[in-house]
């Protein structure tokens, strides 16, 4: 009897210093299992006389339920210790303040884009669209450039394949309207183009706004009028200065560039240009089945990020394309 009870006393010692369910575990092997202790007291009991053995097997039994209950106790005080101590870890502080949240609001660039559509529509222009994949027929060749035109050299185009590209300019989109739809014309095509350029004021990608007017009669005094309108209207400033170059698109005679100067707060200095534009050359509306005697017209080309860039005091074309939040949210 004192053998069993003593053996109990033991093992409640060795649980009383027990961190681990292992701990436990070994306890329970080493009193209980095959060969543990009380195991042994048990097998003992033949060697035993009669008399004795009723009372010695009774005590074996209450200390081996002893000992069960000990180490039921001991194995859900650990889980309990467990239990808070993952509370703790994983508490949550309802003091602290939140995160918050912010709006999203359209890109730059796309702001810019509506307004342009915007002050267009109020005149009467439509919205015209193309694919960006084109073929050499629509971005080059009925535009008046030939293949092996100087003028091709000046694009920088992506080729997916000899007649397969990434159209370089809105220009093609006027050869898909002029097809289309019966005189007068008066459209808009904005989109993206592509070209193979880099750097503070040119990306590979950018947006232009094509524009197209087709009538009996159409002059360039018209076009520089309208143009004029559109840029004290988009920059909403009277002290803007704008500059009409001459230049040279095959698709237009004559052409000009329009070139804007730049606030002297700017990052850039003297002028940055903005668009092409000019008188529909007479090849291009040959090509479209139209006539030359019959009707004039005059189209602009211009860069979206670039007026963009103008609008907002931005010095680095690049930064519209690297989604920085810092620099969109401010739009
Ligand atoms: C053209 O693309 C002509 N298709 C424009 C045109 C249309 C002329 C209709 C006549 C009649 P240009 O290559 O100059 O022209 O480009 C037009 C405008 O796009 C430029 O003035 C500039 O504002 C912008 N641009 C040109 N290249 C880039 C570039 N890599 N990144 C950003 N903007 C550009
Ligand atoms: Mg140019």
């Amino acid at each position: 009897m004192n053998t069993a009870e003593s053996i109990v006393l033991a093992a409640e010692k060795r649980l009383e210093h027990a961190s681990t369910v292992d701990h436990i575990e070994q306890v329970r092997v080493d009193v209980l299992g095959k060969k543990g202790a009380l195991t042994e007291l048990l097998k003992g009991l033949g060697k035993l006389s009669a008399e004795e053995r009723p009372s010695v097997g009774q005590a074996i039994n209450a200390a081996k339920k002893n000992l069960i209950r000990l180490l039921d106790e001991k194995g859900e005080q650990l889980a309990e210790g467990a239990r808070q101590k993952d509370l703790i870890n994983t508490a949550i502080d309802v003091t602290m303040p939140g995160r918050g949240r912010t709006n999203g609001s359209a890109h730059p660039v796309s702001q810019v884009q509506a307004k342009i559509e915007d002050l267009f529509h109020h005149v009467g222009f439509e919205v015209a669209r193309g694919p960006e994949i084109e073929d050499e027929y629509h971005n080059f060749e009925a535009l008046n450039i030939p293949k092996h035109h100087p003028a091709r050299a000046m694009h920088d185009t992506f080729y997916f394949k000899p007649d397969l590209l990434l159209r370089t300019h809105t220009s093609p989109v006027q050869i898909r309207v002029m097809k289309e739809k019966t005189l007068p014309i008066r459209i808009i095509a904005p989109g993206r183009v592509y070209r193979c350029d880099y750097d503070q004021t040119h990306s590979p990608m950018f947006h232009q706004v094509e524009g197209l007017w087709i009538d009996e009669i159409a002059t360039m005094a018209e076009l520089k009028g309208m143009l004029n309108s559109f840029l004290l209207a988009f920059f909403e400033r009277d002290d803007l200065e704008i500059r009409y170059r001459p230049s040279y698109f095959p698709f237009t005679e004559p052409s000009m560039e329009v070139d804007i100067k730049l606030p002297s707060a700017h990052g850039l200095s003297g002028w940055l240009e903005v668009l092409g534009c000019g008188m529909v050359h007479p090849n291009v509306l040959t090509n479209v089945g139209l006539d030359p005697e019959q009707c004039s017209g005059f189209a602009f080309g211009m860069g979206v990020e670039r007026l963009a860039m103008l609008k907002y005091g931005i010095s680095d074309l690049r930064h519209f394309f690297e989604n920085d939040l810092r620099f969109l949210s401010q739009f």
